[in-house]
């Protein structure tokens, strides 16, 4: 007994019990605390879910059902992935309105919270392509040559050869690509909306559509400055071809005009 005092006064007795008091707080910590990490994801996850769940049952039930699973007047929503509502709904196609041959393009409805939410409630009635991240989608050391090229070959016999746009069949176009979001242009490559094709990771790898975004954003500022003047309709060779014959030509030909009437007045007087 007298011994366990006298080692309690010790000079060091203090700093052990520091030392162990810490040492205790720690191993509690490392034993807690990551599960409590997780547990935070996943309950934000499942409360996103939740509120996405409200919102779809007042905006998009009456069409794609309550479960997601689809009606007469929507496709089911099982598997399309958080990718294809971020893009529907961040471009102001969805919630579609009246019937037509194609779901037009409106002013956004829903906040970014609000699309995420969303998402993650379609998300998880099945898997499907997941929202692109930043970095995904980021033109930063894209190949602008190669995104050329793989988008004549893949993308201009409807958009045109640079993004322009153009009519399809039946009441139905691609739309122009100028000053659309790289993450709305990747989500379409994943996602194929209406009559487009889908481009997934396994035909089109996830280099080859950031090289595409950094073609389309090169032409578009371009073409917003336009250094040889008048843009002609950014359609190619051919209609930039015909503007010089037409009116290079028609040029060329009233020069003559004019010298050959002048030179006839000369000779009469
Ligand atoms: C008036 C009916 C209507 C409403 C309301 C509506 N949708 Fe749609 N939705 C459609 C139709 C029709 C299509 C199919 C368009 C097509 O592909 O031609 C569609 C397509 C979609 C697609 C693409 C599916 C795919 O296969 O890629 C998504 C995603 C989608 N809707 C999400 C939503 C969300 C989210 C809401 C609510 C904010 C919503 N929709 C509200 C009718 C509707
Ligand atoms: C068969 C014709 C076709 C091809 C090929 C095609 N698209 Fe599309 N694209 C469309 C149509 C039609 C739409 C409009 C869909 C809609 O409104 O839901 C569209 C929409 C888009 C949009 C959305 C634009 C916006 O205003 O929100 C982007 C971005 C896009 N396409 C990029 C591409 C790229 C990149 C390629 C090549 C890898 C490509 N498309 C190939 C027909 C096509």
């Amino acid at each position: 007994m007298k011994k366990l005092s006298a080692r309690r006064r010790h000079p060091l007795a203090a700093v052990v019990v520091l030392l162990l008091a810490l040492a205790a707080t720690g191993g509690l910590y490392a034993a807690f605390a990551p599960a409590s990490k997780a547990q935070a994801d996943e309950t934000a996850q499942s409360l996103a879910i939740e509120e996405g769940k409200k919102l779809y049952s007042v905006g998009c039930a009456s069409c794609h059902g309550t479960g997601g699973q689809g009606t007469t007047d929507g496709p089911s929503l099982v598997g399309v992935g958080s990718a294809a509502v971020d893009f529907q709904v961040g471009t102001g196609r969805m919630p579609a309105q009246q019937p037509g041959a194609q779901v037009p393009k409106k002013k956004v409805i829903y906040n970014q919270a609000q699309i995420d939410q969303l998402a993650a409630y379609v998300a998880s009635l099945g898997a499907g392509p997941i929202v692109p991240t930043k970095n995904q989608v980021s033109p930063d050391g894209a190949d602008i040559a190669k995104g050329g090229d793989l988008f004549r070959t893949n993308c201009a016999q409807c958009h045109n050869f640079t993004g322009e746009g153009g009519a399809l069949t039946n009441g139905k176009y691609a739309p122009s690509l100028e000053g659309v979001d790289p993450k709305h242009i990747y989500e379409a490559m994943q996602t194929g909306p209406q009559s487009m094709p889908s481009f997934p990771d396994t035909t089109m790898p996830e280099q080859q559509k950031r090289d595409i975004i950094a073609y389309i954003q090169t032409v578009n500022s371009a073409q917003s400055e336009n250094p040889g003047g008048l843009k002609l309709g950014g359609l190619g060779p051919v209609s930039e071809g015909l503007f010089a014959w037409i009116f290079g030509l028609g040029a060329l030909i009233a020069v003559a005009i004019w010298v050959a009437a002048h030179t006839a007045k000369a000779k009469k007087s």
